[in-house]
């Protein structure tokens, strides 16, 4: 009986048209040594002993496949729904020894079942100017909603270096379903730009309904990001320098004390021209009257000190600008303060209410989708935030 089952599957799989061992969920992320590797990520839905990638300088002619190094990647099994009935097949690789500002050309694979060749680009050493995409939660319209801002977003910033994703990439992170929209409706950005995502309190929705406040084994599978954080919070606490910037992303779900604690020894030894926070839950929430003080009580001082530029978070599902903020007080200058941004690109969207919105925004809107823009200079950091059909209904340039 099971074996008339895979047969039918099988037959049901050709008549679609799908490739059985073709590789899926394919993203780029960034890794702590931009200039020289990045990482990327695939799974297959069947079981597949050999997964592969292949990785070239980009160049205009069609034989990218006879130059191409191959890279033979062994699959881990992991289930990522909590009946633990559909198996994925899961390839995570750092591609090191790359060369600094050079496009490359990759595919993954297993067999003869190739993806096509996509391409990116890798950092310069030192310092050097580029643009970065900020995006608040995707989390509802994978399919729907969200690519037009995707679309907007690359033609508004082509050349953007990396996106961020401020956390809950998906809603319920056990519904395999949705983690399958997700990666199609995002397809065309994730496998040409790295990214660098947050964990938001939708990541953990798992852990929390089965009373656990460990990370759930549905995000470590989906992202290969730094390991440079606090132990036990690898691939969710982690920081990036980026051509003179560092960006670092915290984990707003648990042990905040140690990630404060590393936070400091990491801003200490900071020598970049520009610092970018990233991270879920917001230090002045816009909605739904929430407070989080433990946050403001733990970080706010250490991104005063440090001189922190930008906090770029998510949750709330509108959007805000606060004023520059130092020691909780308004500062006229913004390179004196921090500024922090709330943000949503995807279709779930709540009223803003909250008391600190009232205090600190200067800039508020709520029902729209968001994209962000970030350019940074030597001189300046210029922030936009763009509605999905292009017009930049905010900006703020902070100067050194
Ligand atoms: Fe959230
Ligand atoms: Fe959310």
């Amino acid at each position: 009986m099971k074996k008339r089952h895979n047969i039918l599957v099988l037959s049901l799989i050709m008549a679609l048209g799908i490739k059985a061992a073709e590789p899926q969920r394919l993203i780029l992320n960034a890794t702590e040594s931009p200039e020289s590797a990045v990482a990327l990520t695939f799974r297959f839905c069947e079981k597949v002993d050999t997964g592969k990638v292949q990785i070239t300088e980009n160049a205009p002619d069609v034989k990218l496949h006879t130059r191409a190094e191959t890279l033979f990647l062994t699959p881990e099994i992991v289930y990522t729904d909590t009946a633990e009935t559909l198996a994925h097949y899961v390839c995570s690789s750092r591609l090191r020894g790359l060369k600094e500002d050079t496009e490359y050309a990759y595919r993954a694979g297993s067999g003869a079942d190739w993806s096509p060749w996509y391409v990116f680009k890798t950092a310069k050493r030192g310092f050097e100017p580029f643009t970065m995409i900020y995006l608040g939660d995707p989390q509802w319209g994978y399919m729907t909603y969200l690519p037009r801002l995707y679309d907007k977003a690359v033609r508004t910033a082509p050349d953007a270096a990396l996106w961020y994703v401020a956390g809950d990439l998906v809603d319920y992170p056990y519904e395999n379903w949705q983690w399958d929209a997700y990666f199609k409706g995002a397809e065309q950005v994730m496998t040409r730009f790295p990214h660098i995502m947050a964990v938001g309190n939708h990541g953990y929705l798992w852990a929390y309904r089965n009373k656990r406040d460990t990370l759930p084994p549905t995000w470590r599978p989906h992202v290969t990001q730094p390991e440079n954080g606090p132990e036990g919070l690898e691939e969710t606490c982690y920081y990036i320098d980026y051509q003179g910037v560092r960006l670092i992303v915290l984990n707003g779900n648990e042990r905040l004390k140690d990630q404060a604690d590393w936070l400091k020894q990491v801003m200490k030894k900071n020598k970049n021209r520009w610092t970018v926070v990233g991270v879920h839950q917001g230090f002045y929430p816009c909605g739904w009257e929430r407070d989080y003080p433990e946050y403001r009580e733990l970080f706010v001082p250490l991104f005063d000190k440090y001189g922190v530029s930008l906090v770029l978070q998510g949750h709330d599902h509108a959007y805000t600008r606060t004023w520059p903020l130092r020691g909780g007080k308004i500062v006229e200058d913004p390179s004196k303060g921090v500024t922090y941004v709330i943000s949503v690109a995807g279709a779930k969207q709540y009223p803003i209410k909250s008391k600190f919105t009232d205090l600190y925004a200067v800039q508020k809107a709520e029902g729209l989708q968001y994209f962000q823009t970030l350019s940074f200079t030597q001189d300046s950091l210029v922030y936009k935030s763009y509605t999905v059909d292009g017009e930049c209904h905010d900006k703020l340039v902070i100067k050194k």
